[in-house]
């Protein structure tokens, strides 16, 4: 059985930034601003286009690197995929599923649940996200909502592979918008997830073993709230991680 992982805080650098030259400097300054931190795993995800020079550049062995999506292939007539195994010949150990930008553009339950499986079976810890709509949370349709991307994301994973997987809570509305989740909701809603993952395994003493993780405008000033009121092992940050010195705030924020 897995053991929950030590505080992660991971990057997500989405389509930014735009030119390997820029995604090495700011790897670069990470690494150097982290250099002395052991109590939290830092993980960067940046494009597909820059992890080769970055792994290449030789710098941050005190990060670890994570990709934003992958396919669930190995290798084949996949246009315009990437594939785990290509992934992990780069020393990749994480990687981002069912983020809720690809949600939107029509990445469905069915899928993520083959790439969670991919991923465990290459050696990564896929972050399962799950997310509801303003619409969702305003009705209280959220939990039906999560519990549903729940049961999809990890039909395929079983009970002693949980302390593997990383489940990311990231309410749509609060991606990118500077708005927030509240501690108190994010914390009822991070007890919901693990209560409804314990139901599906049928342990309600799961919860030691899930890695639960808040994302959704992270900023150094509310980052702490999430580990210390709302109770998640760590965080996944969008636009304040492309400012090296705020996202340094926020792991010292969380260690
Ligand atoms: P954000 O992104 O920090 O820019 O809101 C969060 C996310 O990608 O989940």
């Amino acid at each position: 059985m897995g053991t929950k992982a030590k505080r992660l805080v991971v990057a997500n650098w989405k389509m930014n930034p735009k030119s390997d030259k820029e995604a090495l400097a700011l790897f670069k300054e990470l690494a150097e601003g982290l250099k002395d931190l052991k109590e939290v795993d830092v993980v960067v995800c940046p494009s597909f286009l820059h992890i080769p020079a970055i792994v290449y550049s030789g710098k941050g062995r005190n990060l670890q690197l994570g990709a934003q999506n992958m396919f669930w292939e190995e290798k084949g007539a996949f246009t315009g995929e990437v594939s785990p195994a290509q992934l992990s010949g780069f020393g990749v150990k994480y990687v981002i599923l069912g983020h809720s930008e690809r949600r939107k553009i029509g990445e469905t339950d069915e899928i993520i649940a083959k790439k969670v499986r991919a991923a465990l079976d290459v050696g990564f810890t896929p972050i399962l996200c799950i997310g509801e709509t303003l619409d969702d949370r305003n009705s209280g349709e959220w939990s039906n909502r999560l519990n549903f991307q729940l049961r999809c994301g990890l039909e395929n994973v079983r009970r002693e592979e949980m302390g593997n997987v990383a489940i990311l809570y990231e309410p749509f509305w609060a991606v990118g918008t500077s708005r927030a989740c509240g501690a108190k909701e994010a914390r009822e809603t991070r007890l919901f997830a693990e209560d409804s993952i314990g139901g599906f395994y049928n342990d309600p003493n799961i919860s030691k073993d899930i890695n639960s993780l808040y994302g959704g405008s992270v900023t150094s000033k509310n980052a702490g709230s999430y580990v210390k009121e709302a109770g998640y092992n760590g965080l996944l940050v969008g636009g304040a991680s492309l400012d090296p010195k705020e996202f340094i705030k926020i792991i010292k924020a969380v260690a």
